[in-house]
């Protein structure tokens, strides 16, 4: 089969990676794609919102599947465009994919269909926003309505900090995605992420994970795309798992078809979990990123056709997916100043070395000079994703091969895993 995977990020290339493992995959292009998937694939320079640019390149591949990484290219409708080409789409179409670009919209899906999560109230006007603050006690959290790369939510500890939240919002802080807010109750609990795939009827639970969201060792500093996650995370059990599944995963595929919307692709549950209840944080319409690096690096079964029962509507056929008994950990490498304001050009080195059957490294914001040294070229850069027999043992390989890269110019967190590696 030929193959176009959309994204440029370490998930991408994880997918890319795991794609390109398939006996089934003759040829495999990314675009934009990055410089550690150029052993992998052909990787074309089309920008992941350049929708006509896109769809010409799977026609003119012939692709008998696209798989779309991020969420900014099913906002602006890639799969809808694929699918009128008659191009089969692992990715929502811009409706379906309103259960991640729209908090509005999906807290009142999930009011419409009674699933577990923070009540809420949703606002254009600074008055009743925070009148609303008077049922709720602090901390509370307050929410832009659209994408804004993982910067949108503030949780504010008192009610002044919520005011101001709420006007430094709706006057245009995240420009048209804060015309619209959600304010909501503040969930207690563990967080984790749990993802299904689905084809728009049938779904199939594809592993959980845990991500570490802010920048710096003991989840201090700001809030960041992910420094790094682990998989399994032991606060998804299998009842917690089955919990979300019946409550959130299922109502969700089935509510969205009902209302017109089938989704296709993954699902990505943001969980809260406390005394092994499972609430909705919010949805992601795609892998999460480092999240999909450790479930790739877990995955004994060939991804590949799973892909396709997505976009084709058989997922139902399709058997249990096998998982590793290994657990996997991914250590991801910033350059310094990420998340506000990182500083991109510094050279890299030592990443492509070889490092052992254990490690495998994912690139996501890198460029390569034309006589092969490697920069930094983004916030998030390198994934250093490991395997073992214990999360320990992962995470030992891990940061050893962290250890082995020369980069100045970058930072990681050093506790990845430590929720789990307490308990
Ligand atoms: P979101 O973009 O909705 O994932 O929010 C970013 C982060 O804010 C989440 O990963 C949570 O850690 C936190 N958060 C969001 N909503 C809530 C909530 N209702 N209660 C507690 N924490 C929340
Ligand atoms: N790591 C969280 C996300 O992908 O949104």
């Amino acid at each position: 089969m030929n193959i176009l995977v959309i994204g440029s990020g370490g998930r991408e290339h994880a997918l890319a990676w795991k794609i390109a493992a398939s006996p089934l995959t003759t040829r495999l292009v990314c675009a934009p794609g990055n410089p550690g998937m150029e052993g992998l694939a052909e990787c074309r320079p089309i920008k992941t919102t350049d929708v006509p640019a896109l769809v010409a390149l799977a026609k003119e591949i012939a692709a008998d599947l696209v798989v779309v990484g991020p969420e900014a290219a099913l906002e602006v409708g890639i799969a809808d465009e694929l699918k009128r080409a008659g191009i089969a789409c692992f990715g929502h179409s811009m409706d379906g994919a309103r259960i991640e670009t729209s908090k509005v919209f999906l807290k009142a899906f999930a009011e419409r269909h009674g699933l577990p999560t923070a009540r809420h109230g949703a606002f254009d006007q600074a008055a009743p926003a925070k009148a609303f603050l008077d049922g709720l006690k602090p901390p509370y959290v307050i929410k832009s309505d659209g994408l804004t790369a993982g910067k949108g939510v503030i949780i504010a500890p008192t009610r002044a900090e919520a005011e101001a939240a709420i006007d430094d919002m709706l006057a245009g802080r995240f420009g048209d995605a804060s015309t619209r807010l959600v304010i909501e109750e503040f969930l207690p609990g563990e967080e984790a992420s749990l993802f299904a795939l689905t084809d728009g009827t049938a779904s199939l639970l594809i592993g959980g994970a845990q991500d570490h969201k802010r920048a710096y060792d003991g989840d201090l500093g700001p809030n960041t795309g992910g420094m790094g996650a682990y998989s399994p995370a032991p606060v998804l059990s299998a009842a917690v798992e089955a919990l979300a599944d019946q409550t959130l995963i299922r109502p969700t595929v089935a509510g969205m078809a009902a209302e017109g919307a089938p989704l296709c692709g993954a699902v990505f549950a943001g969980l809260m979990i406390e005394d092994g209840t499972p609430r909705l944080v919010e949805y992601n319409a795609r892998f999460g990123d480092p999240e999909c690096q450790v479930l790739m690096l877990r995955l004994e079964s060939d991804l590949v056709p799973y892909l396709m029962a997505c976009a084709k509507g058989t997922l139902a056929k399709m058997p249990p997916l096998v998982w590793r008994n290994e657990a996997a950990v991914c250590v991801v490498m910033a350059s310094d100043g990420y998340p506000e304001n990182p500083v991109t050009g510094s050279i890299i080195r030592g990443a492509e070395q070889d490092f052992g059957p254990s490690v495998t490294i994912f690139h996501a914001g890198t460029m390569r000079d034309a006589d092969g040294t490697l920069r930094a070229a983004g916030g998030r850069v390198l994934n250093i994703c490991a395997l073992g027999e214990t999360l320990a043992e992962a995470r030992d390989a891990a940061y050893a091969a962290v250890d082995r890269i020369n980069w100045p110019g970058g930072f990681c967190r050093r506790d990845i895993g430590w929720r789990a590696l307490a308990r």
